[in-house]
């Protein structure tokens, strides 16, 4: 017995990609309930690089719908949801809003987010330093107005 030629092999992980494609994955976009509310300057460069997995307003590529890289992607906005969702920012209690703001300021100093795989594919979240300043000016200064009740 030899399946495991060459010939064969390829066309086993073949039908392993083909049957992979049924695997269902969660790719939604849930609404939007409690946008945050930024300036228009601070929003742009958000959408452009932290709303794909911080929001529920994710831009799903076509790669997002292939598999195995489809589950890659859904883990990374699942996890990016969890840990923070601008557009549930609204619901969040003072303090949440804090620490957020807080570490927002903190992954982009230390060049964390966005994701480097991320900014690879996606050339507009590439921030240039100035951009990456008024992100992190914009977050200090909302630290300055976040009541806590
Ligand atoms: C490709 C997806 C992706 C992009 C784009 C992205 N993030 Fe994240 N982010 C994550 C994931 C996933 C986590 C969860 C922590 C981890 O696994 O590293 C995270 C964690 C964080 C955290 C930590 C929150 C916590 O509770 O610890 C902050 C703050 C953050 N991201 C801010 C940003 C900002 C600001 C941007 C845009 C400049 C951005 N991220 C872009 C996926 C992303």
């Amino acid at each position: 017995m030899k399946i495991f030629k060459p010939k064969n092999l390829f066309l086993i992980l073949i039908l392993i990609f083909i049957i992979i494609q049924f695997v269902p994955v969660e790719k939604t976009n849930p609404p939007v309930t409690a946008p945050l509310r930024a300036s228009d300057d601070v929003t742009h460069i958000m959408k452009s690089a932290c709303y794909d997995c911080h929001s529920n307003e994710t831009v799903w590529p076509w790669y997002s719908h292939v598999a195995p890289v489809s589950w890659l992607l859904s883990d990374h906005v699942r996890n990016g949801r969890r840990h923070l969702n601008f557009s549930a920012w609204g619901e969040y209690p003072g303090k949440r809003k804090l620490k957020k703001l807080d570490e927002i300021a903190e992954e982009i100093e230390g060049g964390n987010m966005p994701l480097a795989g991320y900014v690879k594919m996606h050339s507009e979240a590439n921030l240039s330093a100035e951009q990456k300043q008024v992100l992190i000016d914009w977050a200090h200064a909302a630290m300055d107005t976040v009541s806590l009740d």
